[in-house]
């Protein structure tokens, strides 16, 4: 059952088909930071399961009812899903005078827009997107109000607010010393690497390096699926005007992922040039792999005829709401259906109601605790509207595969997890409520029975203990105590990713 979408409209903006086929050849080859090359096969994966992106004669065809300038807005945002390599660049601002001549004359004409992605022909050979901290902002000289207290602050000054222990952050991101950060991404990291060197030596000593974290989708029949195992984006929200919903893709108005956009609720607040980008909250989440499948061998609920595995396998299925497949068990409650996966007319089509159930107390369905279930409440939260709660996930596994010594001992001995990457036009009703007042609440959404914490991402933010329930279909009281972190933050910064048009306008004033 389709969410309803928020109350707002799409500004009177031309998408502009034509001139954007001319920008995909724009950037010019004496441009020290473009990376010259054809591209005969998409930079994007095509994972089945996942919500498909429209192709660039659909939006022409719809050229009359589309209105987003997809020139201008950078690709990242509406079309970062099923990457396959990325690296997070992050740096700070040496020389600011040099730094904003070249942002201007050889940065701007590099960045990727939303519309160069969506066809082959247009994209680059490694796409490039650009985000700024506050403190980036700042020493830019850029002192607007961007109408956001967590992003005015930083990540770091909120991480108590979030739940996490400051001593598991990276050192880099404990402060405000990150001005920005590159996001490049690729099919091959020898692309990546090409293209970073290419900034760095158009860069020069404008720029410090900070720190990077190499993303890199899965191998073989994993990619598209995070480190657990779970196959991962199948729940993005269909921007009104863009994507073509599949049923049950929740529909959200471009407000409430781009900012300043009519609806908007802060849009007399944004400063003209931010019009169109978008809050970027950035989180290195690290997934601790093995001693998680020992937890759920280790707990898993009683059920007659299962094997040790088989019950393993449904707990970490009712953990999430999905099955490692992708499949909701909302709708397989009892096994997984891999092939159902790609039927796009079912794997969203849920709403946790069902016919003869009580809604109010059932959990033989999904879970009330269930990632996916604190993550978007579909049918829970029929007093208010979701939709404006929606966030545009883009984030991609980092580290390596687990080794045979680290699944034998049940210990992480390298670190690996998710680059976890979520737009927004308003942090305190996305990412930051969905963490702080969903993810890590008991009872979000008010049932009789305290469902628990996401089991996944709920942190305690006073460090104590943590315990869902639900996971038993035939004893939902059953209480199950979570004993330690699945997924470790370890850092984090909120960013702006202007519209392309601001890096060669106010920015680089
Ligand atoms: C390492 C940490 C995380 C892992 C392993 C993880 C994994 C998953 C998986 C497997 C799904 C189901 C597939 C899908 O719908 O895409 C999912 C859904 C989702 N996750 Fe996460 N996630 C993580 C962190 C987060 C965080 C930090 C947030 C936001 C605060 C978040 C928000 C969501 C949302 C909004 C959905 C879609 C729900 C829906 O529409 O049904 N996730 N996640």
């Amino acid at each position: 059952m389709p969410l309803r979408s928020v109350v707002c409209t799409i500004p009177s903006m031309k998408l502009s088909v034509i001139s954007a086929l001319l920008t995909a050849s724009a950037a010019s080859a004496f441009n020290p930071a473009f990376l010259p090359g054809n591209r005969s096969v998409s930079l994007l994966h095509s994972i089945p399961g996942l919500p498909r992106l429209p192709t660039l004669d659909e939006l022409l065809q719809r050229r009359q009812t589309a209105a987003l300038n997809l020139n201008d807005i950078q690709s990242d945002i509406i079309v970062g899903q099923q990457k396959i390599q990325e690296l997070f660049y992050f740096f700070a601002i040496a020389d600011v005078p040099t730094f904003k001549q070249k942002l201007s004359s050889t940065i701007a004409p590099i960045i990727t827009s939303a519309q160069q992605m969506l066809s082959v022909t247009t994209q680059p050979l490694a796409a490039v997107n650009i985000a700024f901290s506050q403190s980036g902002l700042t020493a830019l000289g850029v002192t607007d109000n961007m109408s956001s207290s967590e992003f005015a602050s930083g990540m770091f000054s909120g991480n108590i607010v979030l739940g996490d222990v400051s001593a598991d952050w990276e050192p880099v991101f404990k402060g405000t010393e990150i001005h920005g950060v590159f996001i490049v991404a690729s099919d091959t990291s020898a692309n990546v690497d090409a293209q970073v060197g290419k900034l760095e030596s158009a860069l020069g000593s404008s720029i410090n390096k900070l720190y990077t974290l190499q993303g890199n989708s899965r191998p073989g029949d994993q990619a598209g699926h995070e480190a657990f195992g779970y196959l991962d984006g199948i729940g993005q929200p269909a921007i009104s005007g863009f994507a073509t919903p599949i049923p049950g893709q929740g529909v959200v108005q471009p407000c409430v992922i781009l900012a300043g956009l009519d609806g908007d609720i802060q849009q007399t607040a944004r400063p003209a040039w931010s019009v169109g980008g978008s809050f970027l909250a950035f989180r290195q989440l690290e997934q601790k792999v093995p001693e998680y499948n020992k937890f759920l061998l280790d707990n898993a609920p009683p059920a007659a005829g299962l094997t040790v595995q088989q019950r393993a396998d449904r707990f970490g299925a009712r953990l999430f709401g999905r099955w490692k497949s992708g499949v909701p068990v909302d709708l397989f409650p009892d096994a997984d259906n891999p092939a159902a996966v790609t039927n796009t007319s079912l794997v969203n089509d849920f709403d946790f109601t069902h016919a003869g159930f009580d809604f109010a107390t059932d959990q033989t369905h999904c879970p009330f605790a269930a990632h996916i279930r604190h993550m978007r409440p579909r049918a829970d939260a029929s007093n208010f509207n979701p939709a404006g709660n929606a966030i545009m996930r883009a984030g991609i596994p980092y580290g390596p595969e687990v080794t045979p010594a680290e699944a034998s001992s049940n210990t992480s001995s390298l670190a690996r997890g998710f680059a976890f990457v979520a737009y927004q036009s308003n942090l305190n009703k996305g990412f930051v409520e969905l963490q702080s007042g969903w993810a890590n609440q008991i009872n979000a959404f008010s049932k009789a029975l305290s469902p628990g914490f996401d089991a996944i991402i709920g942190q305690h933010i006073l460090g104590g203990a943590r315990w869902v329930t639900g996971m038993d279909p035939t004893n939902p009281a059953l209480n199950i105590s979570l004993p330690f972190q699945f997924v470790v933050a370890r850092g984090g910064e909120y960013f702006f990713a202007p519209p392309i048009s601001a890096l060669s306008g106010r920015l680089a004033m």
